[in-house]
């Protein structure tokens, strides 16, 4: 990573990155896959999103990206709503990354060119140090492995310029070296400015990333704090259940 100038400093995130979500129903098949979610996260640091399988949070970062429409309820970025224009603000990772059957490179520039970005070169190459792939630029990203794959789809999302960043379990299916490694982006970038919400179910990578937590059950948000205060003492028999390994339905 040495080197990399990218992403530029925003001291303290910008107001268009903070979120606000109110009363956020989302309905589907009889059932309430979300239920009245209210949530307000500060323009930066990272907010880690954990809860059980099927408690919504795969459901609720797409649904505040603006890929799913809720049933009801408001969602908010720095007082805007979601449009198309807010929208470009906002980068969202999924936990298989979905590149293009071209280059590493060419992946990148495609994002790049979207974007009406005109140099691409350069921009290009301190995309692919930051993910510590500027050896590999040009191979097909099809031979990447799966944490090279994943890196080069943080590499495509940063490539937006986002001022938030969402990470669908970006570090799933790694192994400890490349998850760390991965930590390691999303620590750069979250200093740089860019606000960062998080799912994942590694208590670890939570306690090392997270400024502050929300813990989701059933739709709902059972409990949300300051990381420190989550880890040491969660409020919920719920949330204690699942730090302690427990099975919680
Ligand atoms: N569009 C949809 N229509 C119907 N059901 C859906 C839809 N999207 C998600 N669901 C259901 O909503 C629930 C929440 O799904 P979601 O993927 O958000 O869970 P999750 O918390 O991300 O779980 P995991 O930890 O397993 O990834 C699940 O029961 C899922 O089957
Ligand atoms: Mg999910």
């Amino acid at each position: 990573m040495a080197g990399a100038s990218w992403p530029p400093l925003r001291a303290g995130g910008a107001e268009r990155c903070s979120l606000a979500v109110n009363d956020l129903w989302y309905l589907a098949g009889g059932r309430a896959l979300l239920s009245g979610i209210n949530l307000t996260l500060g323009r930066s640091g990272i907010t880690v999103l954990m809860g059980p399988n099927g408690a919504g949070k795969s459901l609720l970062l797409r649904v505040v990206h603006g890929l799913a429409a809720p049933t009801s309820g408001a969602v908010t970025w720095g007082g805007r709503s979601l449009n198309e224009e807010t929208r470009r603000n906002i980068a969202l990772v999924f936990q298989k990354p979905a590149l293009l059957r071209r280059t590493v490179a060419a992946n990148v520039d495609f994002v790049l060119a979207a974007r009406g970005v005109k140099d691409r070169t350069d921009r290009r190459n301190e995309l692919l140090e930051t993910v510590d792939l500027a050896n590999r630029a040009d191979q097909p990203a099809r031979l990447l492995s799966g944490g090279e794959q994943q890196r080069l789809a943080l590499a495509r999302a940063l490539a937006t310029d986002p001022c938030v960043l969402l990470l669908d379990e970006p570090t799933a299916s790694l192994d400890p070296a490349s998850s760390l490694r991965i930590e390691q982006i999303i620590a750069l970038v979250a200093a740089r400015g860019v606000r960062v919400i998080l799912v994942t179910h590694d208590v670890g990578q939570a306690r090392r990333l997270a400024d502050d937590v929300v813990f989701m059950s059933h739709g709902q948000v059972v409990e949300m704090g300051f990381a420190d205060s989550f880890f040491s003492a969660p409020q919920s028999e719920r949330a204690r259940a699942f730090l302690d390994g427990r099975f919680v339905l």
